[in-house]
């Protein structure tokens, strides 16, 4: 069966195609010529792109390209928050919402203008040049979804330092980690946030966390929950003290296209998060002209709403900087989507009239499985473009979807991009693409990619492969923070010449692209990329464990879940008596480790873990095991006992707590 009749899964995707009703194909930013201009001249395409923004100074060259560095629009200069807010205002458009900001409490909301936002961010960045960032400096934000998060990143912007937002589902140990690599002078944090119905704390862990991290001279903290925080005098600052007094205005200096913007720290095959550098012009470049095109985006009547949090990547780029730089209404959400009843998004979306909604596959399948009579129960109808992102959307999903939510009038953009890449890179058209379900159709105009087999030789235009990007694009990485090394040999060693993604994917039939998941060690939980080696790492590092191999399994909700297998050391093995009661002490470990979004949903704690006669873990035998499926071949293990163990073993354990408490 080809792709075209079955899609991925074994799914009949080509009658149910997505076509742009003629309204929408009419109306749209982009038209189908952009491909054709986009591929005539690259180069000439960005620029006109670029010419979106503001540049306080043209650029000279738009490309300087000494493989595998970029630097685009050579010799510009440019604010990104005057780009963002200051544009704005002076246009006349000073008192349209930028932010309907929506507490996880009830009736707590917040509405900023563009006006008021551009106070906000004034002031800020006033006081952080009193507590003495400067530009290239790097100031780390570990904030819940509240307005200062998009505050706080936009007044670095201004002021040309670097932030490093850390997701505050991140431990302390995570935090000292990503602080120590960044040399981070100053933390932005809160006392906490709320969610599920809860306050949670946020300060406990920047306390610990800073303790260990000398550059750290000002801690600034936003009250939330209105909690009791310890304090630090001379340290510790209350958000209000230090940015209400501040001036309103601020003059804001120009900088050079490739003033780092920020860093943000992912994971990768090995145990140390990798910190990815974006800088300004290409970055906000293409962050603003994808989200205007792929979303199809009027900003004078749009209210626009991406469910991220400002601790991923999507936070940054269609949160933050895209949205705000194409001057758009949207709303920010700080809570989960089950606060107040498993119908608040649709509440939400009813009250504010959502009209474009961007959210992640493992958010649709959560709600297709608590029913469709609570989105039905609402009314949907101002939606009109519905996007995806962070793993691959499985076309079941997609077409529901596109018919309970989106009252099958909205097209539906799968998006597939990475951190690294900075802002999308291939997704469809709303007003031209005919898309299919499940698949995110093609490179956007202005992107070159290229599915290669083993030996890095296309596959051409029908094949499977692994994908690369074979020309550089304005919103890359420019790096991975103090480690050029490890950005040569991570990216662009695999495959001369061009950037290794780490995915999977197939032009079907039609020359139409489906991304088919990680090739790597990188397990993707509910779009959250977390390292087996990460995880592993921090299995270890318990007392009571000798080895750990960590593998995702395919899971219907999240996508993968993590499961872990465990040997524990011959001294302990005997006093662990309940193997579930050890297991949620693991769990906890992995927690302090790296945050509650890595523990492991499954853990196996085994006798041995199956090797190969060189003593290499086979980790494809126990994804077998974990998703319950026939044993491959085995004959190369050194000891073919060892997996008889281990499937009895697993098969008697409990599945073990939630991936996500
Ligand atoms: C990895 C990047 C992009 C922002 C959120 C995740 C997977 C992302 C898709 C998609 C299939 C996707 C890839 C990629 N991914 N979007 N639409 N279809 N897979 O950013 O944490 O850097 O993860 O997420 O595997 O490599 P990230």
């Amino acid at each position: 069966m080809t792709t075209t009749q079955a899609g991925i899964e074994g799914f009949a995707t080509e009658d149910r195609r997505f076509d742009p009703p003629a309204e929408l194909a009419a109306s749209a930013n982009v038209r189908e010529d952009a491909y054709a201009t986009a591929a005539a001249d690259r180069l000439s395409f960005w620029e006109e792109q670029a010419r979106r923004l503001q540049w306080a100074q043209p650029w000279d060259t738009a490309l300087d390209w000494q493989p595998p560095f970029a630097k685009w629009f050579v010799g510009g200069k440019l604010n990104v928050a005057v780009n963002c807010l200051d544009r704005h205002v002076d246009a006349g458009n000073g008192d349209r919402i930028a932010l309907h900001w929506v507490g996880e409490p009830e009736d707590d909301t917040r509405d900023l203008t563009y006006r008021e936002l551009l106070r906000q961010v004034s002031r800020t960045a006033h006081a952080l040049t009193e507590l003495g960032v400067q530009a290239g400096d790097r100031v780390c934000i570990y904030l819940p979804m509240v307005p200062e998060a998009v505050i706080s990143m936009l007044a670095c912007a201004r002021i040309g330092a670097a932030h490093s937002v850390v997701f505050g589902g991140f431990s302390a140990q995570a935090l000292v980690d990503r602080i120590t690599d960044a040399d981070a002078k100053v933390v932005i944090t809160a006392d906490g946030g709320y969610r599920r119905g809860a306050a949670s704390a946020l300060k406990p862990a920047v306390d610990e966390a800073v303790k260990r991290c000398p550059s750290v001279t000002a801690v600034v903290v936003v009250k939330r929950t209105g909690q009791d925080v310890d304090w630090v005098e001379g340290r510790d600052h209350w958000w209000a003290d230090v940015v209400d007094r501040q001036p309103q205005s601020h003059q804001a200096e120009a900088f050079d296209a490739e003033q780092p913007l920020f860093l943000l720290y992912t994971s990768g095959t090995t145990g140390k998060p990798k910190g990815i550098l974006h800088t300004s012009g290409g970055y906000l470049v293409q962050t603003a002209y994808t989200h205007w095109a792929v979303f199809d985006l009027k900003p004078e009547t749009d209210v626009y709403w991406c469910t991220a949090d400002v601790g991923w990547v999507t936070g940054h780029s269609y949160l933050t900087y895209g949205p705000l730089a194409n001057g758009c209404t949207q709303v920010m959400y700080e809570g989960t989507p089950d606060a107040g009843g498993r119908d608040r998004w649709w509440k939400i979306i009813e009250t504010y009239g959502v009209t474009i909604l961007y959210t992640a596959p493992t958010a649709i399948r959560t709600f297709m499985k608590w029913g469709e009579e609570l989105p039905g129960a609402h009314d949907l109808s101002s939606l009109r473009v519905l996007g995806s992102v962070g793993e691959p959307i499985n076309p079941e999903a997609w077409m529901w979807y596109r018919r309970v939510i989106g009252g099958d009038r909205c097209p539906i953009v799968d998006t597939w991009w990475q951190t690294e890449t900075g802002a999308m890179m291939i997704a469809p058209l709303p007003g031209v693409s005919s898309c299919k379900p499940g698949s995110a159709m093609g490179p956007l105009p202005g992107i070159s990619l290229d599915v290669v087999d083993g030996e890095g030789t296309s596959v051409g235009e029908v094949g499977g492969g692994f994908l690369t990007l074979d020309e550089p694009w304005p919103a890359m990485l420019r790096g991975i923070w103090g480690d050029e090394q490890r950005y040569r040999d991570t990216y662009w060693s695999r495959f001369e010449g061009r950037y290794f993604a780490g995915d999977g994917a197939k032009w079907d039939s039609d020359h139409v692209l489906w991304l088919l998941g990680r090739v790597d060690d990188v397990m993707n939980v509910s779009g959250h990329r977390i390292s087996t080696t990460e995880v592993e790492s921090a299995l270890v590092s318990h007392p009571s464990v000798a080895e750990a191999a960590v593998v995702g399994a395919t899971d219907p909700t999240t996508g993968q879940a993590i499961v872990a297998f465990v040997t524990v050391k011959g001294s302990v093995a005997d006093d662990i008596s309940s193997g579930e009661a050890f297991a949620q002490e693991l769990r906890d470990h992995v927690a302090t480790q790296i945050g509650p979004i890595a523990k492991p949903k499954q853990i196996h704690i085994t006798p041995e873990l199956p090797k190969t006669r060189s003593g290499k873990i086979m980790r494809r035998l126990l994804k077998d095991v974990a998703e319950n499926r026939e044993l491959g071949d085995v004959t190369t293990l050194a000891d073919p006992t060892v997996v008889n163990a281990i499937s009895a073993r697993a098969s008697s354990q409990p599945a073990g707590g939630s991936p996500q408490d």
